[in-house]
């Protein structure tokens, strides 16, 4: 059988812990050293002293089910904490949000997505009689709403954004049919870091008797944040009326370890949908409020641990320092003749491209940074290119600007061979 991952055999007998362990460390020489901070997509750092707290919590719960909390409380008790921290930074303890918030801890955004369009088409089946509903989403909203309505038989109906790159509500507001049971909104958007309308939206969703959820899966743990530091003031929680479910990653801006996602609904009723539960066969009563049965227990316990230790002032030094970063890389592609940033992007997700694409492709600009040890993704419709900008960028985001600056100057008329988008991959 040919092996172009060059495969390593089952040993006929186990090698030493400390040879397993250089073995794995080998096997990563080509993975990008985000520890560098030149990587801005897939990995948020807050520094070492945070990655080795992450690393002693995901230890300490290696073995650990999250599947049954009878056996193992502790685990009940920290997915209470983190639905209720996260619930709180959503708006949660403001009357305007009904104070009857709930929610659910899931294995990442994609997760949270799934249930947030399950829940609403279960809602349009049994309290609406639809049995096909459609999900209104702009075509900036993340690519998991388009896969959770292939997994659940609902049809995703795709909205194009403004100018602006935000969901365009009238846009919207013409696309509702009998059959929309759901409207989306993000907060920020994956592709160019912009805050949708959330409080027209709402108000189109009140009107016409819809769901909505917030996609916050990239803001959840960073939009509180620049709110308290007054460097963003649209609302975009569950104070909004018409807002009924939101999702917020922990392991994004919450610099959690990957593997922890909360949805958060505004009544008990909406949450419940989310509850699966059977005893139609032999092992007895199962419940589980999670796409996985057996759940890992580490990056629970390790997201518990990180909230902990960073608590509020931690959050605030650490968005302030991604923010600052972000800026300083908006103001240097901003200086930069030939590029513009795409969008009004008001926290720290930015994409930005060629003023004209004729005179300049950004793929090569692309091409010759990640030659230069950086790691951004690159999107299309129109070419750009993506940065994530966190806590571990602060470092490196001046070096960025010097580089990029370069490549520019440099690259002229060049093409690039390789016209590939780069979000997600698989083996
Ligand atoms: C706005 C938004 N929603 C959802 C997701 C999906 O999250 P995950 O990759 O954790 O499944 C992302 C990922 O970047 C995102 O930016």
């Amino acid at each position: 059988m040919s092996d172009p991952f060059g495969s390593t055999p089952l040993p006929d007998h186990g090698l030493p812990a400390d040879e397993v362990l250089d073995l794995l460390a080998a096997k990563k020489h080509n993975d990008r050293d985000w520890r560098g901070g030149k990587v801005y997509s897939l990995v948020y750092s807050a520094g070492d002293e945070v990655h080795h707290l992450l690393e002693r919590a995901l230890g300490l719960y290696a073995a650990e089910n999250g599947l049954n909390v009878l056996a193992f409380p502790s685990i009940g008790f920290l997915q209470h904490d983190l639905v209720r921290i996260t619930a709180s930074l959503l708006g949660a303890d403001d009357p305007a949000s009904g104070g009857q918030i709930q929610g659910h801890l899931t294995s990442g955004g994609t997760e949270s997505l799934l249930h947030a369009v399950k829940t609403a088409r279960d809602v349009a089946r049994t309290e609406r009689g639809i049995e096909r509903p459609e999900v209104l989403a702009a075509t900036s909203a993340h690519a998991a709403f388009t896969k959770a309505a292939d997994y659940f038989d609902v049809d995703l109906v795709r909205v194009p954004v403004g100018p602006d790159f935000r969901a365009d509500p009238e846009a919207m507001a013409a696309a509702v049919t009998d059959r929309t049971i759901l409207l989306v909104g993000s907060a920020p958007t994956y592709p160019h870091g912009v805050v949708d309308p959330i409080e027209e939206l709402g108000a189109l969703a009140t009107e016409r008797g819809l769901l909505f959820h917030v996609d916050a899966c990239m803001g959840g743990f960073l939009l509180p944040f620049l709110t308290r530091l007054g460097r963003f003031n649209e609302p975009f929680d569950f104070t909004v009326p018409g807002v009924t479910s939101m999702s917020a990653d922990l392991h994004k801006y919450g610099y959690a370890a990957k593997g922890v996602s909360v949805i958060c609904y505004r009544t008990p009723e909406l949450a419940r949908h989310q509850v699966f539960v059977t005893d139609d066969w032999l092992g007895g009563f199962y419940a589980s409020s999670a796409v996985a049965g057996t759940r890992p227990a580490g990056p629970i316990a390790a997201a518990w641990a990180v909230v902990m230790y960073l608590g509020l002032d931690g959050y605030l030094a650490l968005t302030q320092l991604a923010h600052d970063a972000a800026l300083r890389l908006r103001a240097g592609v901003e200086s930069i003749d030939g590029l513009a940033v795409r969008g009004d992007p008001p926290a720290t997700v930015i994409a930005f491209g060629a003023d004209d694409p004729a005179s300049l492709d950004i793929f090569a600009v692309g091409q010759a940074l990640s030659s230069r040890g950086w790691y951004l993704d690159r999107q299309a419709n129109p070419d750009s290119l993506h940065a994530t900008v966190h806590a571990g960028s602060a470092a490196t985001v001046d070096d960025l600007v010097i580089d990029l600056r370069t490549a520019v100057g440099t690259i002229g008329t060049q093409r690039s061979t390789d016209r590939s988008t780069t979000y997600g991959t698989s083996a």
